[in-house]
């Protein structure tokens, strides 16, 4: 059984309930990403879309062994924002959405997206997600790993059916992401800026998948070739801005809100950017002082520190700082949507910006 820990009502937007299926109003499907599609026949065909992932996402991970079955859908199950088939239907927009690629295509990006997810609860000692017990505690480490690995094969299994040009940019995409895991965990040389180094990693690790779901979009929609780069350059850097937004929830958010558990960048020692601001504040006030006093002793695994210096970066300048960054970001997503014709896809691509940019103020 999943979905039965908390329902968080912002980020679980279009939530399966018990069935597994998303209903067709356009007000739960899209409220809490902020997102008005203007334009009936387009909201029906972004609709109409990621109904169709949705049952294809169920079907993809079926499985003859029901274990495999059962915890392959466990994370399906629980929801999601499913944001980068979003990505993928707005995209298909600026050519022809109906295309018969345009669904697999969505269905290959949420499953590489869920394998990661997989994974990354394991390396974050995760305990929920999506609202749900992570895989790794609801199970073991081992079967989270291997399941992750069972999705990025049915995910490659699918690529296969859109040609070699997808399976190449799947595995691409994936090989960056993976290497922006691999350098958030080893963290940054000597010499290397911290801030800067952040920044790189969450391009790979996340601007990566996003760039290439709003770029399968045109592309399986057969949208013009300036267009679909115009779509990439939006998704990497809305990529970005989801990300260090993300990164911000961690510290800013109740649990019920993001559907997992706050604090844990922190727990984990991963200095997202508000720490990284804090860590490079002067000391012009006794709350900055003391948060850096915290931060510097690494012991966050400690109940007390961890909670007093969560509170501290709750109230920081730094946070303010990122928050400012976030923006920054979700503007210059919005400024690559230049090449693209006026129209009621662009305009949502373009309430995207303000809900990643709004979402953590
Ligand atoms: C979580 O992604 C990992 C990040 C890149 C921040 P999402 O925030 O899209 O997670 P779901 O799919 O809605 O659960
Ligand atoms: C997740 O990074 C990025 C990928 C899964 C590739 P995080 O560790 O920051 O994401 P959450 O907060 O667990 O969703
Ligand atoms: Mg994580
Ligand atoms: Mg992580």
């Amino acid at each position: 059984m999943v979905g039965h820990v908390v329902n968080p009502a912002g980020e679980r937007s279009g939530a399966t309930g018990s069935g597994g299926r998303r209903s067709r109003s356009s007000t739960s499907q899209f409220g809490t990403l902020g997102l008005h599609i203007a334009d009936p026949r387009v909201e029906s065909s972004v609709l109409g879309l990621l109904d169709s992932v949705e049952a294809d996402l169920r079907s993809s991970v079926a499985s003859a062994d029901p274990f495999v079955t059962e915890a392959a859908r466990h994370l399906v199950e629980a929801g999601g924002k499913r944001f980068r088939p979003l990505l993928v239907a707005l995209g298909a927009q600026f050519g022809d959405p109906a295309g018969p690629q345009v669904v697999p295509a969505a269905v290959v990006m949420e499953l590489t997206h869920l394998a990661t997810l997989y994974h990354d609860d394991v390396m974050d000692e995760a305990a929920v997600r999506r609202g749900a017990p992570s895989a790794n505690s609801r199970w073991t480490n081992s079967v989270a790993i291997l399941v992750g690995d069972y999705l990025f094969a049915r995910a490659a299994d699918i690529a296969a059916d859109l040609g070699p040009e997808a399976v190449r940019l799947q595995a691409r995409t994936f090989a960056r992401l993976v290497q922006g895991q691999i350098a958030e965990t080893v963290g940054p040389r000597a010499g290397d800026d911290p801030v800067e180094h952040y920044l790189r990693v969450i391009a790979d690790k996340t601007g990566s998948l996003i760039a290439t779901s709003a770029r399968f979009g045109g592309m399986f929609g057969g949208a013009a070739q300036e267009h679909v780069e115009a779509l990439a350059g939006y998704g990497e850097t809305v990529g970005v801005a989801f990300q260090l937004s993300d990164d911000l929830l961690d510290i800013a958010s109740e649990s019920t809100q993001s559907g997992k558990t706050p604090g844990t960048d922190l727990r984990e020692g991963v200095p997202t950017l508000p720490v990284l601001y804090a860590l490079a504040a002067d000391d012009s006030d006794a709350a900055s002082v003391r948060l850096r006093e915290i931060l510097a002793t690494g012991a966050l695994s400690d109940d007390a520190l961890h909670a007093e210096a969560l509170g501290l970066l709750r109230e920081s300048p730094a946070l303010k700082r990122a928050r400012e960054t976030v923006r920054s970001y979700a503007e210059d997503a919005r400024a690559r949507l230049a090449p693209l014709p006026q129209s009621p896809a662009r305009h949502a691509l373009e309430s995207l910006c303000d809900f990643v940019a709004d979402r953590t103020s």
